[in-house]
């Protein structure tokens, strides 16, 4: 009976020692200690063991019975404590928090913004249209007939004969004009197209369109305009601008204006190509052809339109050499905008 204990006694121990989560510990407890343990059972064949060792072998059981349950709490505590620690460990505060990744506007949308807000503040109204047009609007009403020499410049993608993706925002002088009598100050900003690629060209690119039709709108109202957009822009007071004699068919007479180089302020560059002025956008004063296709009277009314390449713009203000780093969306290149 003696040796029976004590080797209960040392297989319990064995086993609280090696065991590790508290789910064994529980089992381990009612099989040794529980109501129908193995101790209990030992314990009950005392009654059958000669008075003589009863009172011996009764202090002995209850003494190691006793030691047991002590063992058995001390180690429930312990596994209580690291289980306790394995969960602090999951929700480590002192970890760096996981920072939520913020996007931001393109490069070239934060241009025409700052492009649209210089107009606005001028008193135009922003308006947008299709990217898919008609061949009426992007050529016909604009003085381009079908198989005007001006249209080798514009080569686009074509849906069908009549639908194509629009080459320039012009359009929207049309449809501006259909809609709404003179007085009409109008920017729209947007995506076109051409069949070009290279450093300077992409397939899709942004302008913005800017025009503006009352009564006695004179040229020099255009160069006031653009001027005042210029210095805003570039920020740059004494910025200078030429005006060079052009050909559009949707204006009369046209121009393509430079703004002497923001880069070497005149001196020569390679931006430049040594010449000290930059070519930023095409200009005009709207043809009367164009005003008969909207029923407007060109001899009440004039207006002046202009076209800025935004993409252009953009790579002059911040010095980016190649037009196709703003479609590649290497966001090394993106986040420094
Ligand atoms: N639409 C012309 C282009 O894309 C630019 C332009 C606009 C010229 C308005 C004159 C007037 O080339």
């Amino acid at each position: 009976m003696e040796q029976e204990l004590r080797q209960l006694q040392a297989e319990a121990e064995t086993k609280l020692a090696t065991l590790d989560n508290p789910k064994d510990l529980e089992e381990i407890r009612v099989r040794y200690l529980g109501r129908k343990g193995l101790f209990t059972t030992l314990l009950r064949q005392l009654g059958q063991v000669s008075a003589e060792d009863r009172p011996r072998l009764g202090k002995l059981a209850n003494e190691i019975k006793e030691a047991l349950e002590q063992k058995f709490n001390a180690r429930k505590a312990e596994l209580a404590a690291s289980v306790a620690g394995a969960d602090r460990q999951r929700d480590d505060l002192s970890l760096p928090g996981r920072l939520v990744p913020f996007g931001r506007l393109h490069p070239v949308t934060q241009i025409m913004d700052e492009v649209c807000s210089i107009f606005v503040d001028l008193g135009f109204a922003v308006a947008e249209g299709p990217d898919v047009e008609l061949d009426y609007y992007n050529f016909e009403a604009l003085n381009i007939p079908q198989h005007h020499p001006a249209r080798d410049m514009h080569d686009t993608f074509y849906i069908n004969d009549s639908i194509l993706l629009r080459t320039h925002t012009s359009p929207m002088q049309i449809r501006a004009m259909e809609i709404e009598k003179p007085p009409l100050r109008i920017i729209a900003p947007g995506k076109v197209y051409r069949c070009d690629s290279d450093i300077t060209h992409t397939p899709m690119f942004h302008q913005v369109e800017g025009f503006l039709v009352d009564r006695k709108v004179s040229f020099a109202d255009l160069k006031g305009v653009l001027t005042v957009f210029c210095q805003k822009m570039f920020d740059q007071e004494d910025i200078r601008l030429r005006f060079r004699p052009s050909f559009f068919p949707f204006t009369e007479p046209s121009a393509e204006v430079d703004i002497g180089c923001v880069i070497c302020r005149g001196e020569g560059c390679r931006v430049c190509k040594q010449t000290g002025w930059l070519e930023i956008l095409g200009a005009g004063m709207i043809d009367p052809e164009v005003f008969k296709m909207v029923d407007y009277d060109p001899e009440e009314f004039s207006g002046f339109a202009f076209g800025l390449g935004m993409e252009r713009i953009a790579m002059l203000k911040y010095g980016i050499d190649d037009i196709r780093l703003f479609y590649e969306n290497d966001l090394r290149f993106l986040k420094q905008f």
